[in-house]
């Protein structure tokens, strides 16, 4: 492990396949910073916060966008519009990035009727810089990638720089903290939490950690809402997936419907192995954290914090390539409209790595775990030290009962790091 590996692994909860990414930023910000090896890099960090939060940020990017899932915040409204008024409703959104996710929150608490004086949502953080942003109550056009919810448009005003405010009634609902989830410990249970694609940069036992303390701190009638790739968390805890399907939507195992898909590859019916099947999420995980990498480096990087017009939004979705549009597609849950743009691209790019591990993503997503696999295998075709495809192999391999191939793949992977 180099110096930098070490030090993210000392300092960071970051997951370490995520780290390996650091040493490309680390390469750009020597060149510009004038430090001549990694350790004199390292010995920066050491003695530069802002440095050090420049590269978390980099390595765990705030990519978000209002509504996104529409599907959960369908649920939300649907169960805020059924909540006794006489009781304050505590909403979280944990891994805010730039506020795009606690907006929806307060729309669609808005939408239902209620005021400030009904619903607190706490927008928390990592990062000091995305906390600032949301503070703006301003979603850049960016922000703006799939369609607004009618019911929600009144209370997202338009700005003459093509963005849309959250109403001031809704920004009144909004509690700010910047924290660490690999370490916080709220002060209070929630009604709502929503932890979406946070815990696919977090390590393991970050990740187990992250699990109980949302099982311990969501109410017995209450709902987490993840992201496709972040179920993992929840193995071995009292929160199975909800009925409410398409919404991730995670409960108390007493409130959820064990009617869950049947298990492919003729796995256990144990109901604590099904919510993580169901997902798909272990072989998701790596691949989509990947992906997410891969866009936030290409020059046409988009985070919700880039200022545009109107005009700008057109074109930069006119000039969207066909992988960005199925990476937001898969990112959305739309798994079939993902599939085809991914065969048009691959059409195009039959030897693009980054396709077909987001292929095998959304077969996985869709239980075609021999699909998955052969994608997988693929991309490790082109790529023999693909850390990503590997481990989503081993999950596959573990998922069919193969526990020592598992082992053996995660082995490999887990030997990338080094050799890459
Ligand atoms: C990909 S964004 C997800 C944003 C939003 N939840 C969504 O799904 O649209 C990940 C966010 O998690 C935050 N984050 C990463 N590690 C964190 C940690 N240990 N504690 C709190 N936030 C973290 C990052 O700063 C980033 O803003």
């Amino acid at each position: 492990m180099n110096e930098l590996s070490m030090w993210l692994s000392a300092n960071t909860s970051l997951e370490p396949v995520v780290n390996k990414f650091g040493e490309l930023f680390a390469r750009e910000r020597m060149r510009l910073l004038g430090d001549k090896t990694i350790a004199e890099y390292v010995a920066r960090l050491n003695r530069d916060s802002k440095e050090a939060m420049n590269l978390y940020q980099h390595l765990s990017p705030p990519e978000t966008w209002l509504f996104r899932y529409v599907a959960s915040f369908e649920v939300l409204r649907e169960e805020l519009q059924k909540r006794d008024r006489s009781q304050m409703i505590h909403v979280a959104s944990l891994g805010c990035a730039t506020g795009s996710e606690p907006f929806s929150i307060a729309a669609t608490a808005l939408s239902c009727g209620l005021t400030p004086s009904h619903i607190r949502i706490l927008a928390l953080d990592y990062s000091d810089d995305h906390l600032a942003h949301t503070r703006t109550g301003r979603a850049s056009a960016l922000a703006q990638r799939t369609p607004i919810p009618q019911w929600a448009a009144n209370w997202l005003h338009p700005t003459p720089q093509g963005q849309l405010e959250l109403d001031a009634q809704g920004m009144a609902m909004i509690d700010y903290q910047r924290g660490d989830l690999s370490k916080w410990k709220p002060d209070r249970a929630f009604d709502f939490v929503f932890c979406r694609n946070v815990a696919i940069y977090l390590n393991e036992q970050s990740k187990r950690r992250l699990g109980r303390m949302l099982d311990e701190t969501i109410k017995p009638n209450g709902l987490v809402f993840l992201g496709h790739a972040d179920s993992t968390i929840f193995t071995g805890t009292n929160m199975r997936r909800s009925e409410m399907d398409h919404a991730f939507a995670f409960c108390k195992h007493e409130k959820a419907n064990d009617k869950l898909n049947p298990l492919a590859l003729g796995l256990s019916q144990d109901p604590w192995v099904a919510p993580f099947i169901q997902s798909s999420s272990i072989a998701g995980k790596p691949a989509i954290a990947a992906v997410h990498k891969i866009i936030s480096t290409t020059s046409t990087r988009r985070t919700d914090s880039a200022p545009a017009s109107s005009a700008g939004v057109m074109a930069a979705r006119a000039s969207m390539d066909v992988f960005t549009r199925a990476q937001i597609a898969a990112d959305s849950g739309h798994l079939v409209e993902a599939e085809k743009l991914l065969l048009a691209y691959l059409a195009q790019e039959p030897t693009a790595i980054q396709g077909h591990a987001l292929f095998g993503c959304v077969q996985m997503a869709q239980d075609k775990y021999a699909d998955a696999q052969r994608s997988f295998t693929k991309v490790v075709y082109l790529d023999p030290l693909n850390g990503l495809a590997l481990l989503s192999l081993a999950a596959i391999a573990e998922l069919g009962g193969d526990s020592k191939g598992a082992q053996r793949l995660r082995d490999r992977a887990a030997r990338t790091v080094v050799e890459k």
